[in-house]
């Protein structure tokens, strides 16, 4: 089995992404351009319509409470807000770790860890179960202290199954990655699911405060990551030209940099 390095797509020289020819074969190649393709359809289909409804609640949230019993809006938009709220979490902190599993269980079997390491698959696969198990028990929980627990330990899971091998970070650019934003935008949703209690309860409008501030945040990330998604979907190569393109010049500091091995054209 053939093994190397070549650099995975056009990040800069920092990271190396190590492969083998046994993982380029037709079939691991096949299926995740099949992901690539469909990856986003979960996004754009189902996650970005729910931010768009979560916004307009929360407008008319904002425009009730501020016009008092003068409103013509029922009082139901705020409850309204809060399940959608609840809704965009769960699809958010779902549609990372699909893309977080995808790179991480494609390395694996790239590399056959499952045979090498059997002990850190289990881990990985343990660490998938927990988040999501935290992730459940913060909706249940009602107590501050378990509400804070919780939110830590899902936040921590995705930390750790983000770091693994096999997701492709961009930490040189980190300031336009779609992981770090999706991780961050993933952070303030999980942050909003454990306050919403909160803002209720406090009668000085701090937590409300809190939550508009870093919800207008996730909302410029999430502008950030349909830009940045689109920029993923560019630039991944389709199966048949990868052996191609990674033979390009991606070294910016290179007097070859972005330029590609000349071929031969085929026999007519
Ligand atoms: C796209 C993300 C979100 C944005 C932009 C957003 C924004 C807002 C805004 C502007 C308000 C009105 C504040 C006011 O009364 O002045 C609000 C209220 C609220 N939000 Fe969000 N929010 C988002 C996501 C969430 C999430 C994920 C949750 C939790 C599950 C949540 C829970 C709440 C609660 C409990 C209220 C108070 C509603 C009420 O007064 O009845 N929000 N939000
Ligand atoms: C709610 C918004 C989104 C979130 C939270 C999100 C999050 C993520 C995360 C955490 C990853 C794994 C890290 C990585 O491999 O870069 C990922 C991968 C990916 N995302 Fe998104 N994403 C979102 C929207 C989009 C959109 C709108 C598109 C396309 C139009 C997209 C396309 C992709 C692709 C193609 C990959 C895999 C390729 C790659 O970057 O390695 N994403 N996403």
């Amino acid at each position: 089995m053939q093994e190397g390095n070549v650099q995975q797509r056009s990040k800069s020289t920092v990271e190396t992404y190590t492969f083998t020819s046994h993982s380029r074969d037709c079939h691991a190649s096949q299926s995740q351009r099949y992901y690539f393709t469909a990856a986003p359809c979960d996004r754009i289909f189902f996650v970005f319509p729910l931010i768009g409804m979560a916004i307009k609640m929360a407008w008319q949230a904002r425009q009730r409470r501020l016009a008092g019993a003068k409103s013509k809006l029922p009082p139901s938009v705020g409850l309204e807000h809060v399940t959608l709220g609840k809704w965009l979490t769960g699809a958010v902190i779902g549609v990372v770790l699909l893309a977080l599993a995808n790179g991480i269980f494609d390395n694996i079997l790239a590399l056959q860890l499952w045979q090498k390491d059997p002990f850190k698959v289990l881990l990985i696969i343990l660490f998938f179960a927990s988040t999501i198990a935290s992730l459940a028990l913060l909706y249940q929980a009602k107590q501050r202290l378990w509400r804070g627990i919780f939110a830590t330990l899902s936040g921590m899971g995705l930390i750790v199954l983000g770091s693994q091998d096999g997701v492709y970070r961009n930490t040189g650019n980190w300031y336009i990655s779609h992981y770090y934003y999706g991780i961050a935008v993933s952070f303030l949703m999980i942050f909003a699911l454990a306050i919403f209690p909160d803002i209720y309860q406090d009668r000085s409008y701090r937590w409300r405060k809190v939550h508009i501030v870093l919800n207008c945040i996730a909302l410029l990330l999430f502008v950030g990551q349909s830009i940045t998604g689109a920029r993923s979907l560019l630039e991944i190569p389709l199966s048949w030209q990868e052996s191609y393109i990674y033979q390009c010049n991606f070294n910016p500091a290179s007097p070859n940099y972005k330029t590609c091995p000349t071929i031969s054209a085929p026999p007519k």
